[in-house]
């Protein structure tokens, strides 16, 4: 993992380099249609109130869990017991991202999306109340977190979302030989170079023209920027969004060359 001041430094490069937030100067109608439609709206969906009630009360509760400790891997480190609020200020995903999330899938209606990273479900409320129609899959192998997950996601009524407990190598193969298609991925956990491959080369195969893969803190530190660059270069990925903290992988056949886009979010 980067110091503090190495991700400042490579923010503030990326925030003079990175092509305007507004479109200005993006010739690709796909992503002139993204940044417009997606990046940039500022509309306030009516789930997003009860979302970020629910955020702020977690942040309050002082309620210990036993937690298997997945951070650096597969192989469980440690047990340790952290706050519920503790989990909250620092494995979810903060609002900006979170609504992007529901925006991407508000706007492209992705029916089968999974995610790799459930923590306390913050980010996949999001997702699921973006479109009810849409079958959540989310994967989290601390099972007192899966638990409460479960539990938040029964407060805010959702019943599209899939949660299931386990480690992301043993449940990812098992959930994409069910699915026919993957329409949205976020892959959210285990920010390693081996493990993020192993996780998108598995998601390519049920990845369809019109798939979305969104990988999260692709800057964090010097592995995932390996694993993004090795990503954004594979054969079948036609176009990448740089969005510093948030990376979308794309594989449409307008893209005639590959396409790099790095914009400012
Ligand atoms: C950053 S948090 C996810 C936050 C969540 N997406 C949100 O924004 O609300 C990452 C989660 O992935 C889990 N995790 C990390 N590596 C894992 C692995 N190999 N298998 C299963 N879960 C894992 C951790 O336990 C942690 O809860």
């Amino acid at each position: 993992m980067y110091g503090r001041l190495q991700v400042v430094k490579k923010y503030v490069h990326y925030y003079f380099t990175a092509a305007s937030g507004k479109g200005h100067g993006i010739h690709s109608p796909f992503i002139y249609d993204f940044v417009t439609n997606v990046l940039c709206d500022r509309r306030q969906f009516y789930p997003y109130e009860a979302i970020e009630s629910l955020r702020e009360d977690l942040l309050k509760d002082k309620t210990l869990l036993d937690i298997e400790d997945f951070g650096a891997g597969s192989a469980i480190r440690s047990t340790k017991q952290r706050s519920i609020a503790s989990i909250a200020r620092n494995a979810a995903k903060n609002k900006k991202l979170c609504r992007l999330l529901f925006r991407m899938v508000h706007y492209y209606q992705p029916q089968t999306i999974v995610e790799l990273g459930t923590s306390l479900g913050i980010s996949s409320a999001y997702m699921a109340s973006a479109n009810q129609a849409a079958n959540v899959i989310t994967i989290e192998g601390a099972s007192s977190v899966a638990a409460a997950a479960k539990r938040n996601h029964e407060i805010l009524q959702l019943n599209n979302i899939q949660g299931i407990t386990g480690k992301f190598e043993d449940k990812l193969p098992l959930i994409l030989q069910q699915v026919e298609k993957l329409d949205l991925a976020f892959v959210d956990g285990n920010h390693r170079l081996q493990p993020t491959k192993n996780y998108f080369e598995q998601l390519l195969t049920k990845a369809t023209p019109q798939s979305i893969l969104v990988f999260d803190d692709i800057h964090w530190s010097k592995e995932m920027e390996e694993a993004w660059r090795i990503i954004q270069q594979h054969d079948r990925v036609t176009a990448s969004i740089d969005l510093f903290f948030l990376g979308i992988i794309l594989f449409r056949p307008e893209f005639r060359s590959k396409q790099q886009f790095t914009i400012r979010f």
